[in-house]
């Protein structure tokens, strides 16, 4: 038709092609007008492009460089684990500085393994000038959006919630990398409790105000080996992963609580956190709960309207669990499945956000700056457990520590925290 303008799909570049890569995909499928079309990774580019080609996702071509995957997408999304972070995100830059067109670049959480990691990350992408777009996933949850509309007319007549606990729990990460606390960047608290603070942050910020209106103000924290370091289960780790938590240990339980101010009427409001690598329940839940004045809301990812059942006679023919459920720890009993894991976690929602943001050239609803602000918060809540006191953010002091901190357990030296040798 004369006149008429084919817009082209919008093209999605992965670095990584592990577990987030995957997930992503199928989220990728729930998207209108966006395909992957390139992707660069040390292993399993193959089985990855194969998983693409079967979502009907693009027509994926693997890269042998993260510049040439950058010259020929749209945008590149960082799905690779956080000890590769900077070496990528230099790459990235000197590869737009070249003359990439990139429209925007993704960034999984944690966005640094330290404050100074994080702070660098920003100014890698400020140097190249391109869009942002960390991603937090709960953040984009329709279960959390949802209660935010639907509690927004309580909340203009009672005033904003004052407190939310927000809890993310699994029986432990699948890759090796995920429990050694140097190329982590510690144990839990690192890798999940940036989820819990972020969405705790998030749901108590009085409607229609910014991201970050509510200004942190303390943080303090426990951090914890509850299971893992059981000699026992020490062993079954060492013999898994090869990681050695008798010698570097990291923490599979922390909980927290971070306190708000509001900058308009001084109120302070509290976000707990609970994270935890000894959850053996069903597989992973995401607990949130918020509560205001006269109104709350509680959302639970482990309650679905299907379950199934299946008993010790019929057991021996079971399906891989993790097809009920992320992190599925049984296959028999009473199963609990969720039959649209990235769309109730908020991956298909980022991905859309993020891919609508880079189109108007902008950064996506939460950008790497925001990701900054969560990196320190952790990371003062591993300086608040390590010295046992609440950590005063106001405290030009401790801003000033808080740039080159790097935990004790993030340096492998966690063992006389975490076993209770002071
Ligand atoms: N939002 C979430 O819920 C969520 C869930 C899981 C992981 N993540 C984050 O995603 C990131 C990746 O985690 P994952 O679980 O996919 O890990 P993974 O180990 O399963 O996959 C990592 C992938 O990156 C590749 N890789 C390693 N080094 C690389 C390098 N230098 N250059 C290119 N590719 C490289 C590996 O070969 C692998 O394909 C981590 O930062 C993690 O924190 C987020």
């Amino acid at each position: 038709m004369k006149g008429a303008r084919i817009m082209s799909n919008f093209k999605l570049g992965f670095i990584g092609a592990g577990f987030i890569a995957n997930f992503q995909a199928k989220a990728v499928a729930q998207i209108r007008g966006v395909d992957i079309t390139g992707v660069y990774s040390l292993k399993g580019a193959e089985e990855f492009v194969a998983n693409v080609k079967a979502l009907g996702v693009g027509d994926c071509a693997i890269y042998s460089s993260i510049d040439e995957l950058c010259r020929n997408v749209d945008a590149v999304a960082i799905f690779a684990p956080n000890y590769v972070r900077i070496d990528i995100m230099k790459e990235i830059a000197v590869s737009v500085k070249a003359g990439a067109a990139l429209k925007g670049i993704i960034c999984e959480k944690p966005l640094g393994r330290t404050v100074a990691e994080a702070r660098q990350l920003v100014a890698l992408a400020k140097e190249a000038g391109i869009p942002t777009a960390y991603f937090e996933n709960q953040i984009h949850m329709k279960g959390i959006r949802a209660q935010m509309q639907q509690l927004a007319p309580v909340q203009a007549q009672m005033g904003p919630l004052a407190l939310s606990r927000s809890a993310e729990e699994h029986c432990g990460p699948h890759e090796p990398w995920f429990w050694n606390p140097i190329q982590q960047g510690g144990g839990v608290l690192s890798d999940m409790g940036c989820h819990s603070i972020a969405v705790g942050w998030f749901v108590l910020t009085p409607t229609g105000k910014p991201i970050t209106f509510l200004k942190p103000v303390a943080v303090s924290a426990v951090t914890s080996l509850l299971k893992w370091g059981v000699p026992k289960y020490r062993q079954e780790l060492l013999d898994r992963t090869g990681v050695d938590y008798s010698k570097t240990p990291a923490e599979d339980f922390a909980t927290g609580m971070v306190t708000f101010q509001n900058p308009e009427t001084g109120q302070l409001v509290q976000a707990q956190f609970t994270n935890s690598w000894m959850y053996d329940k069903q597989g992973l839940r995401l607990l949130m709960d918020g509560l205001g004045p006269g109104y709350a809301f509680e959302l639970n990812t482990l309650r679905s309207s299907l379950e199934v059942f299946t008993g010790d006679q019929a057991a021996e023919s079971v399906a891989d669990s993790e097809t009920a459920l992320e992190k599925s720890t049984a296959s028999r009993g009473l199963l609990t499945v969720e039959t649209n894991e990235p769309d109730l976690y908020g991956y298909v929602d980022e991905i859309k956000d993020a891919v609508a943001c880079f189109q108007e050239g902008k950064d996506g609803f939460l950008n790497f700056e925001y990701g900054f602000e969560i990196t320190r918060l952790c990371q003062a809540a591993y300086m608040s457990a390590e010295r046992g006191v609440t950590i005063d953010l106001t405290d030009p002091k401790i801003q000033e520590e808080l740039e080159s901190y790097v935990s004790l357990i993030a340096q492998g030296k966690g063992a006389d925290l975490l076993y209770g040798k002071k």
